[in-house]
This record gives C-alpha cells, structure tokens and sequence, in this order.
C-alpha cells in the first residue's frame, strides 16, 4: 500500500507579539500568573497592518515550494483551512494561488482549490481530503499543498482576548512523504453544540468554560472511536501526542484526561493501585454523580504520580512550546504542536524513525479527530529547515497602546489607518482594495 503523508512543513507568524504576562496582564489588573502557570501562555502572535490570513499562508506556501524545489505544477490541489475567512464565495486559496502565481511566473489552472470551514478542526480534515485524493489515485502524481491560516482575534474584553494569536501552517503531502505518513484508522467525536461560533460576525460568541468541557468530551469520543478501529491505545505506544492547542492549560486537561483512559485494566493502574487505588468503575456507584466526583478525585491524584508527571513531560509538553509563544492559531494549531514535538526531537537527539504519534484534532461546534502517525526517514531534515525560532525572535513586542491600535486595524467595524510597526521583507503584504471590494497583495522584495 502506498505511503501517504506529510512531506513538507512550514510555519509562519505574525510579524507582532503581545506579551501576555508583562504587559497583558498588567494592563488588565490581572496577576501574570493567570497566564504563565493557568493558561500556560508566555505571548500571543499578532498580524502588523499589512499582514492578514492571506499573506501569512502565501508567505509559509511560498517558503515551502522554495524550500522543495517545487513549481506550480507540481501542485494539483491547494485546500486553505481558515475560520477567519472575509469572503462567503471566493476561497482564499485563490488568493494565496495568485499571490504565488505572481512570483512564479507560472500558474495553478490545474490544481483543485477549496477552502475548508469546521473551525479549528478544518486543518486536520483539509490533510484527510489531500489523503483521500492521492489514496484514490486522481493526484496524476502531483502533491497537495494544504495551508491553515487564522487570525484568532477576540471581542475586546471577552474572556478569549486572553489566548489570541495570529499564523499559517503550510503542509505539503504526498505519496512516500518525508515527515509523517498518515494512518488509514481515525476515530471522529462529533455533536451539534454551540460553545464558540460565528454567526456571520468577525468575532466569536464564545462560551469558555463549557468550550472546555466540549473539547474534553468529544476527545474523549473520539479515542473510543479511534480504539473500536486501531485497538486499544496505551501511554507507551505514541512518542508525542499533539493536541489541539487553543492554550497549553486545555492540553494539560486532555493530557490527563487520555492517560487516565489508556491506562485502565492495564499493568500502569495495576502499579498505581498501591499509591492511589484502582480507577473507579461506575457499576460500583449508585448515581453518575458520586462516580464521576469519584473520577475527579482519582484524577487529582493520579496527576501528582511519578508516573504520569514523567509521561506528561516526555510525550504531551514537548507539544507546547511553540504554542506558549504564539497563542492560538485555530486551524494550524494542532499542526503546530507536531511541529513543536518534532523539533524537541530534533534538539534532543531522539531517534523518532518508526515511532507513533496521535494527533488529536479539535473543532468548536464541534468535532474531534484522532489518528496516528509513523515518522519517517527524512523528518530530521525538514524538521531542521524550519526557521521558528528566527521569526518568534524578530517579532516587535507591543506595547498595550500598541496592541489596542493594532487590533482596532484588524477590526472590521472600525475603520482604523495605522502604520506598520514593521517593516516587511521578502514576503507578500496586504496592498489595499480592489474595484469589486476584494483585497490586493503584492511581494515586497
Ligand atoms: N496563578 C496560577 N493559575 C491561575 C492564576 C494565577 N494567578 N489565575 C488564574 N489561574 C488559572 C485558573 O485557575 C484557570 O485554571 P483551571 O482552568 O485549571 O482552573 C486558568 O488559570 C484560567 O483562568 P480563568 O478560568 O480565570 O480564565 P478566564 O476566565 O479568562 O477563562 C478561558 C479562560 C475560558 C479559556 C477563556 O480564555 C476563553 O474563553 N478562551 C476562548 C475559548 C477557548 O479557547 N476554549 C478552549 C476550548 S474550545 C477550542 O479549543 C476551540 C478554540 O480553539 C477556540
């Protein structure tokens, strides 16, 4: 059977960074360590006035095909992922295809474009389509390009306005990939729920507390689904497990909600038994609630175990580290956090050839997605060629005025002409509106 996956990966950010603990917060009246230690978030990416979901997926796009040698020809789909879309009929595929259409001299006319909307899960299911396609045979060798791109910005004052974020992941995927291949095997959670939507408006309607319940049990679902197919899963068998990271206190959450399910009847909850006791079963409660009162206090002293702690910080923290720096980015978010584990890897020396990863996916709305993933040889290479680190450290660090004015640029109701804080490079920029209302790029040199 053909190997299919991810070949290629290229992250971008924002060009801005807001500094959640320094300059958030006080701004805020709240303590910095609501941010550090509750959110687990260090600063949020922010978009510069020229910068928007376009020219942040065109930039990671273009860095990619540079980067592999590739020409639009080579590329017979192009699926963008976004929940920060500006049109409800032309797909910013067509945008980003233009703007690389620009450099390239060349053209996409046959490539397939789309755009892919479950919120944050869209990502996730942009590479499922670029899976199916190239599974099905009707690539005619060609490879996918897949790019997630948001601006995650929230109604100034909502609770959200604490985990924003602005960036792309470009993937490409292809058959013999050089990153991941993809499993067959995926598991889905999914339900009609209203805990963050858009109804036609800019910014969310957002309700955070229960959004966090939601994701817990559609991943929950999710696994279950995911096991019914793959087979039990146990904390031994995945070197990283990325989740979707809206914020790293939500993994810290899932973390240990998934051990805790992986370890049931095996021998790991047979050695913690002695220290903390078995599991609680529900057979042996007379109601749903005092079982799962019984669950919440099994799980507080599961997460103070050698055990879990060790598992915790070799398999789902390496997941973070991007994620603290940025916030969230939506569709790219749990693309992110693979990328983060796979760069851990690669400063650590790990030999990750042959070994598992389970992506956990998540939408609003909602739906959860789980699959595994086998490294393959030439990750070490991709994985080297990111330059993250670079453009994390070359972003302009707000000031609070700043990041008001910034974002009131952003904000569609609000018809704020600001100067850039930056000065743009080698990338494509926003250059202003067009005779039928549609937003123009250009490649500055
Ligand atoms: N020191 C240490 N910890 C502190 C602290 C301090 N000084 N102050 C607060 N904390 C802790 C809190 O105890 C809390 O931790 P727990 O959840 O473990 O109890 C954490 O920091 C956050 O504090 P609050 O709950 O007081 O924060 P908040 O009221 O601002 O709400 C939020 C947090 C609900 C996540 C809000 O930011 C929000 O609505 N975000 C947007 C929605 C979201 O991201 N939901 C996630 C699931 S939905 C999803 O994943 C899709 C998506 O991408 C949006």
């Amino acid at each position: 059977m053909t190997a299919v996956g991810i070949d290629a990966i290229e992250i971008r950010t924002g060009n801005l960074k807001l500094d959640l603990p320094n300059t958030f917060a006080p701004a805020k009246g709240e303590e910095p360590g609501k941010y550090t230690k509750g959110l687990g978030l260090n600063a949020s990416s922010f978009p510069d006035s020229y910068e928007d979901i376009v020219t942040m997926g065109a930039n990671a796009a273009h860095r990619l095909m540079e980067r592999k040698g590739l020409t639009p020809d080579d590329i017979g789909r192009i699926d963008v992922a976004t929940e920060s879309a500006f049109d409800n009929s032309k797909p910013v595929s067509t945008y980003i295809a233009g703007c690389l259409e620009d450099v390239y001299g060349e053209n996409f006319h046959h490539a397939n474009k789309g755009e892919r909307k479950f919120a944050c899960i869209a990502g996730t299911q942009s590479l499922d389509d670029a899976y199916n396609w190239i599974k099905a045979g009707r690539n005619r060798g060609r490879a996918a390009l897949v790019v997630a791109t948001d601006t995650a910005l929230y109604a100034r004052g909502d609770d959200g306005e604490a985990t924003q974020g602005a960036g792309a992941v470009a993937m490409l995927i292809t058959e013999d990939p050089s990153v991941v291949e993809m499993s067959t095997e995926q598991g889905y959670g999914s339900a009609d729920e209203t805990d963050f939507l858009k109804p036609n408006q800019q910014f969310p309607s957002v309700d955070g507390k229960r959004s966090v319940q939601v994701y817990l049990s559609r991943m929950r679902e999710a696994l279950e689904d995911f096991e019914s197919v793959a087979g039990d899963t146990h904390p031994d068998d995945y070197a990283y497990i990325p989740f979707h990271t809206p914020f790293p206190g939500m993994v810290r959450k899932a973390g240990l909600l998934g051990y805790r399910h992986m370890i049931r009847d095996t021998s790991v909850e047979d050695e913690l038994a002695e220290e903390i006791g078995r599991q609680p079963r529900r057979e042996a409660f007379d109601n749903d609630e005092a079982y799962e009162d019984a669950v919440l206090e099994y799980m507080d002293a599961l997460k103070e175990t050698d055990a879990y702690r060790e598992w915790y910080a070799n398999t789902i923290d390496p997941t973070l580290t991007i994620s603290r720096e940025v916030g969230n980015w939506y569709t790219g978010s749990v693309h992110v956090a693979r990328a983060s584990a796979l760069r851990h890897a690669l400063q650590n020396d790990v030999d990750l050839v042959g070994k598992r990863l389970l992506i956990g996916s998540y939408g609003s709305g909602a739906q959860a997605e789980i699959h595994a993933e086998t490294v393959v040889e030439g990750w070490e290479e991709e994985v080297r060629a990111l330059n993250v680190e670079e453009q994390l450290a070359d972003r302009h660090d707000l000031s609070y005025g700043e990041y008001e004015s910034i974002h009131d640029s952003h904000n569609h109701e609000k018809d704020t002409d600001m100067d850039a804080l930056t000065v743009p490079e080698e990338e494509f920029t926003f250059d202003g509106w067009g005779r039928m209302g549609e937003r123009k790029y250009r490649y500055v040199e």
